[in-house]
């Protein structure tokens, strides 16, 4: 069993996952247009994990037995003006993540819902990863400024990433 104020808000949080995943396929999309394939690699890989988080979210609404509500999901940014800005983007976007992970877990201590809290700390942990992942490219980025011969070598480095295995 479920109650009603979870459901709610896990369907409205599965939502914000698969809208992660069309944001950084919209950022896959930029960096591919420019000719940065690795930066698109890195965003098309971001974009599956994302994909994989909002399906943890469906499996585990299944799971409890409440019912997946699927919602529209908004239209992401399409143009940046910078590397430095899509950067930028991504962590405000993670950091907002993170905040609204925070809320599901204070919905399920007052609700009492213990499963869902155990779920949800996975969530919390990558969190971590993930805002400490771009606070890294970000800082590169810097390093960097208008040097090419650095673009080109983060291109590269971001082009060796790898999807995680998908567990769902
Ligand atoms: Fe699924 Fe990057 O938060």
């Amino acid at each position: 069993m479920i109650s009603a104020k979870m459901l709610k808000v896990l369907n409205s949080h599965l939502n914000e996952e698969f809208y992660s995943s069309y944001l950084y396929l919209s950022m896959a999309a930029y960096f591919e247009a420019r000719n940065l394939k690795g930066l698109a690699n890195w965003f098309r890989i971001q974009s599956s994990e994302e994909q994989l988080h909002g399906m943890k979210f469906f499996n585990f609404i299944l799971q409890k037995g409440g019912k997946v509500t699927l919602s529209d999901i908004a239209a992401p940014k399409i143009e940046w003006k910078s590397i430095q800005e899509v950067f930028a983007d991504t962590l405000k976007h993670e950091q907002k993540i993170s905040g609204l992970i925070n809320k599901l877990v204070d919905v399920a201590m007052i609700e009492k819902d213990y499963a869902t809290n155990t779920f949800l700390q996975w969530f919390v942990t990558e969190q971590v990863e993930e805002e400490a992942n771009v606070e890294e490219i970000i800082q590169k980025i810097e390093m960097i400024g208008d040097n090419k011969s650095g673009l080109y070598m983060l291109d590269n480095e971001l082009g060796a990433r790898v999807a995680a295995p998908a567990v769902v």
